[in-house]
């Protein structure tokens, strides 16, 4: 038995959130655990491909992702959610949606010098050119969780640590109790 809980991970662009949210969701599924991952890049091409990333579009791509991953978890389904949701009050209003005993907040504290010199996407160097307007880091603020259920720098540890820790965590937060 499992409780459908909803994993959310926030951090910077290029803290590592896609990967280790991907990471989790196959060993989920690999232990039989109907799950679904959520990621910022990939909604953004879809249901929220009317969003921008002005503080209004951000609140609504995470209010209509809580509401997503709320539905998911009501049928049956344990959601990895991997957004940069920088506002703490939106990460808030997702945990009041999800509900606060199924929802579970990870922090990716990479720090910005790491995250920009990773830059995977190019994103960084094109916001620094002002290409790229209210980028998180640069142009627009990341709010860091207060109290996060576990925190994760992955510029110190390995991915493989990254992982096992996540995953641990996860297995941890959708125990349900014995009878
Ligand atoms: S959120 O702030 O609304 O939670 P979300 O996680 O959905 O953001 O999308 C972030 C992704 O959008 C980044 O990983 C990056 O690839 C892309 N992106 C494009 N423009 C921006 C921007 N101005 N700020 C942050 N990310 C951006």
């Amino acid at each position: 038995m499992f409780k459908p809980s909803t994993i959310w991970l926030t951090g910077l662009s290029g803290a590592g959130k896609s990967t280790l949210g991907k990471a989790l969701a196959s060993s989920l599924k690999h232990q039989g655990i109907p799950c679904c991952s959520l990621d910022g890049d990939e909604l953004r091409h879809g249901l929220n491909k009317d969003l921008g990333f002005s503080e209004a579009d951000r609140r609504e791509n995470i209010r209509r992702v809580a509401e997503v991953a709320r539905l998911m978890n009501h049928a049956g389904l344990v959601v990895v959610a991997s957004f940069i949701s920088p506002y703490r009050a939106d990460r808030e209003n997702a945990r009041n949606i999800i509900g606060p005993s199924a929802f579970h907040e990870v922090y990716l504290s990479t720090s910005l010098e790491v995250c920009e010199a990773r830059d995977p996407k190019k994103l960084y160097a094109r916001a620094r050119a002002g290409e790229i307007a209210y980028f998180t880091g640069l142009s627009a603020p990341y709010e860091p969780p207060l109290q996060a259920q576990l925190t994760l720098d992955t510029a110190h540890l390995g991915l493989s640590q990254c992982i096992d820790t996540l995953c641990e965590f996860a297995s941890r937060c959708i125990a349900t109790p014995d009878p």
